[in-house]
């Protein structure tokens, strides 16, 4: 371990020292060995997979799982033990399935769940796929969120603002293509004209939905959005566990200035996004079922998850990559836990499995979000090690995109794409 490693983690360690005792979380917890803890206290023992497992237990894994995801249909949310013990079931399938197990009930059970996923989005959207126009307008950033590759302590990188003349040629190749949705994406800039941009893009293109993700801002801020024209912002909560949360960011961040900016966000009346990073450092089965619960409370028109993917000029650069799998799992509960969202194919999950995107919809979701952002800055815009940015993820392969989707039984229209989240 380098210095700049071991000054992250004594800085997050620090960071967090009361929130680690409150969570029962050894401080001595290395990261790069970090592997999701999977609750091995729980109540309904789960070590399926694991040595000394025999068949009768790994069906009797299969059933409850498959129970609770009956219950999750029903109910659209589960307990917290429920939603915990969904997780840990799940991960103990995954370890074994590491480990060369093969567990054929387990498997039947997960692609009921898939199987549900899927036909329940069937019903509510259909199989469009809403693409919207990402734009990568700025990799400044006033945070240093610690698993995140464009903070403020990254020198290793080059900054950049899009000029609003960029921006507006990017949006008129996303329009020519049958983009109605422009998502304006960049790091916590103060000195990002979003307002501006938002003004511009609305009077270009009255017909198109605008997206800002833009971070946390001031209730002031946000109005001054919404009346420019913005009505749909992205702000993902990230872990829904406080602990868990000063564990991920540095000290100025908390989980209660994240929830303020979401409700206020929605008290204003936008369409309100948020979501969790996958088998993040330091995920357990109870704040995985935080995240669901807290979604529920919430219910955003958005939730937008992919996997933790580690980036090397970060504190968290030797930790592992949260899973495809889990990443799976997950969308598939939030489909039946959600039936309205919209739920992107996130391009973590892309960068991670070249047939992410469509094992995604497959899973429930019913969103892509290409790249729209002019090539020059793109490598810059690196949150994440390898982070996509061309390809089927880009508006380039526009056409490569719809065909590869058409092939898989989905289809795009030039809409949109707004949530069908019934308003309360
Ligand atoms: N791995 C995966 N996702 C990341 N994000 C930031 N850094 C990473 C990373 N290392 C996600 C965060 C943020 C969104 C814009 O990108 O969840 O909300």
């Amino acid at each position: 371990m380098n210095g700049f490693m071991l000054a992250g983690l004594c800085y997050v360690a620090s960071n967090n020292l009361l929130c680690n005792l409150a969570c029962e979380i050894s401080m001595t917890t290395d990261f790069s060995l970090h592997t999701p803890n999977t609750g091995a206290d729980m109540s309904t023992s789960a070590n399926a997979g694991t040595s000394g497992t025999n068949a009768a237990t790994s069906v009797a894994h299969a059933e409850r799982f498959a129970e609770l995801i009956d219950l999750l249909a029903r109910d659209h949310t589960l307990t917290h033990e429920q939603w915990r013990v969904l997780y840990t079931l799940h991960a103990a399938y995954l370890a074994a399935v590491a480990s060369g197990t093969t567990d054929p009930a387990f498997e039947h059970a997960l692609a009921t769940l898939f199987e549900r996923a899927k036909t329940l989005r069937d019903e509510i959207y259909g199989r469009t796929v809403f693409l919207r126009g990402l734009l990568e307008v700025s990799n400044y950033c006033k945070n240093d969120c610690f698993y995140c590759g464009i903070r403020a302590h990254n020198t290793n990188l080059t900054r950049y603002r899009l000029s609003l003349d960029e921006i507006l040629e990017s949006c008129a190749i996303g329009y020519s293509l049958g983009y109605r949705t422009f998502v304006l994406q960049g790091g916590e800039d103060p000195h990002f004209p979003y307002g501006d941009v938002v003004a511009a893009l609305h009077k270009t293109y009255p017909d198109c939905a605008l997206t800002v993700s833009a971070g946390e801002l001031s209730r002031a801020e946000y109005q001054a959005l919404y009346d420019a024209g913005a009505r749909r912002y992205l702000l993902r909560h990230e872990t829904a566990n406080a602990c868990h949360y000063g564990q991920l960011h540095p000290h100025a961040m908390n989980l209660e200035e994240r929830k303020r900016c979401l409700y206020t966000l929605r008290d204003i009346g936008f369409q309100v996004g948020s979501g969790f990073l996958v088998g993040a450092p330091f995920e357990t089965p109870d704040t995985w079922a935080e995240n669901m619960e807290f979604l529920h409370e919430l219910d955003p028109h958005m939730i937008g998850i992919g996997p933790f993917i580690p980036h090397k000029d970060t504190p968290f650069a030797t930790c592992a990559p949260g899973s495809v799998e889990a990443t799976l799992f997950s969308l598939a509960c939030l489909r039946l836990a959600h039936p309205y969202a919209l739920l992107p194919a996130t391009t973590a999950l892309a960068t991670l499995a070249p047939n992410g995107r469509i094992r995604a919809l497959d899973a429930g979701a019913n969103v892509i979000m290409p790249n729209i952002s002019p090539q020059t800055h793109r490598d810059d815009y690196a949150l994440y090690n390898h982070k996509l940015a061309s390809g089927l993820e880009a508006v380039e392969c526009h056409q490569a995109l719809v065909e590869d989707l058409e092939r898989h039984g989905y289809h795009t229209l030039a809409t949109r794409g707004d949530s069908l989240l019934p308003t309360t």
